[in-house]
């Protein structure tokens, strides 16, 4: 068996406690270095351990109540009035009560009737009662002995008195264990000097050479630890990781975008028609600072407000006026494909494949699978090859990398893109859109002096961790509870 050092500081202690102290409130155990709760603790492994013996013995304590603090500050209720008919020779019932309130003059005339003086007609006449102030002043003391925690035995009188009169007594009920040590404990602790043993190396242990002369306490393996949890990352942060490896080992370049945007980049870059309903106030978040930003290659609102109202060499445009105020206009990017137009504008020598997963806002309620702040994966590839094929080859590899080989690819549309495809899965038998995607139009890659075909997506984060991490609310992801993040046993 082996004991702790607390265990065994204890136990050595009560061990050489003397044989008329031999039974010791566990209370009264000094143990130097140990609090309280330490004690208290060997003490209860002690006994589990079989070397001590605990006995339980209920115990009552006295104390004053608040009435009684009053009583012994101004005088118990019948003491006074006793004085005051002492003086005055008599005394009426309402005097009593003007004097001493309502309350304690009736306590008073309550007690002094019990002594013997009891009022005929509404009042009371002085009587000499033998014996009365030794009454009185056996009570004060009694009070006094109470309130300094001096109650005794030979009280017990007193004591049965003052528990009728309400409020004066507090009774405290307490539980005291006693603690004996056993022959098993008496032995064990002659036999194993625990406490002389090291159980802490620190340096100067070994400095001093102590170490070489003494015995080390064994170390418990077996002993129950609450177990640690390390730190893990975030799921959403695994996931963005896992899907950042998948584009950069397939050779992809990562850009880096930012939060606010012009509509000029934002929408009118990529075709979008300044009528269109996804540049509307409920969809969108502009700004509303009147302090404008620098645009980013200003020259792109001329080439893009020739491309809206006249298109381009075989392509109309939208023919209509375009309003150049409209794109200096201020948002929130709700789309990362605003990373692609400017980063292929910046870079237009083909090959390129880039990517990147950003955060995007809109405008929108909440709910199982919405959020108004979610995190696109977006990318594209601009070069001779790039094709409707390439982009579904791409999309399902992408996919399968991350263990979804069911996903279904189905046409849509995009002002953008042409053709438009969407990616769509199966969440709990209800079909889910992972994101868009498709070929960009030539109104888009032309006037940007973009001479290859231009693939590109624009893929939910969320949407994939909820599938990846098998919710059912997508609101679940930015769920804060530290036990359910725990849950996530994730590499780091
Ligand atoms: N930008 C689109 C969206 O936010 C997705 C998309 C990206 C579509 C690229 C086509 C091409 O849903």
């Amino acid at each position: 068996m082996e004991l702790s050092e607390n265990e065994a500081k204890v136990l050595s202690y009560l061990a050489s406690l003397p044989e008329k102290k031999k039974k010791i409130p566990e209370t009264e155990i000094t143990v130097a270095g140990l609090g309280d709760r330490e004690v208290s603790s060997a003490v209860s492994w002690l006994e589990t351990k079989g070397l001590i013996k605990v006995e339980k013995e209920k115990s009552v304590h006295y104390g004053l109540g608040e009435e009684g603090k009053e009583y012994l500050a101004e005088g118990l209720p019948e003491e006074r009035l006793y004085s005051m008919l002492a003086e005055s020779g008599r005394i009426t019932v309402p005097e009593a009560i003007e004097k001493l309130g309502d309350k304690k003059a009736r306590i008073a005339l309550t007690q002094l009737a019990k002594l013997g003086i009891k009022p005929g007609k509404g009042r009371l006449e002085y009587q000499e009662i033998a014996g009365i102030h030794e009454t009185f002043s056996r009570r004060r003391e009694f009070l006094s002995a109470l309130k300094e925690g001096e109650y005794t035995e030979s009280m017990k009188e007193l004591l049965e008195h003052f528990r009728k009169r309400e409020g004066i007594i507090i009774e405290k009920k307490q539980l005291t264990r006693l603690i004996t040590v056993n022959d098993e404990g008496r032995k064990y602790a002659a036999t194993h000097k625990e406490e002389e043993k090291i159980g802490q190396l620190t340096s100067e242990i070994i400095v001093s050479g102590e170490w070489k002369s003494k015995a080390f306490r064994k170390y418990d393996l077996n002993a129950f630890v609450e177990p640690l949890s390390g730190a893990s990352l975030h799921p959403l942060t695994y996931l963005v990781n896992k899907v950042r490896r998948i584009f950069l080992e397939m050779g992809f370049s990562e850009m880096k975008g930012h939060y606010i945007e012009h509509a000029a980049w934002n929408m009118d870059a990529l075709f979008i028609p300044q009528d269109h309903p996804a540049r509307e106030m409920q969809d969108t978040f502009y700004l509303k600072s009147a302090k404008k930003l620098p645009m980013e290659h200003p020259e792109i609102t001329e080439i893009v407000k020739k491309t809206h109202e006249k298109g381009i060499k075989g392509y109309t445009g939208w023919e209509y006026k375009f309003d150049k105020s409209m794109a200096e206009d201020l948002l929130l990017r709700t789309h990362t494909t605003v990373n692609t137009i400017r980063y292929l504008y910046e870079h237009q020598e083909p090959p390129v494949a880039v990517f990147s997963v950003e955060k995007v806002f809109r405008h929108e309620s909440v709910d199982w699978k919405h959020l108004a702040e979610l995190h696109q994966i977006e990318g594209a590839v601009y070069s001779k090859d790039a094709s409707i094929s390439t982009l579904k080859w791409l999309m399902r590899i992408f996919y399968k990398r991350l263990g979804f080989t069911d996903i279904k690819l189905i046409p849509s549309y995009y002002p953008y893109t042409e053709p438009s495809m969407d990616v769509i899965v199966k969440i709990n038998g209800r079909e889910v859109e992972l994101g868009g995607s498709g070929v960009f139009r030539p109104e888009v890659t032309k006037p940007l002096g973009l001479k290859e075909p231009v693939i590109a997506w624009g893929l939910g984060l969320e949407r994939l961790a909820m599938i990846y991490y098998g919710l059912t609310d997508i609101r679940e992801i930015y769920n804060s509870d530290i036990n359910w993040l725990k849950t996530y046993k994730v590499r780091l």
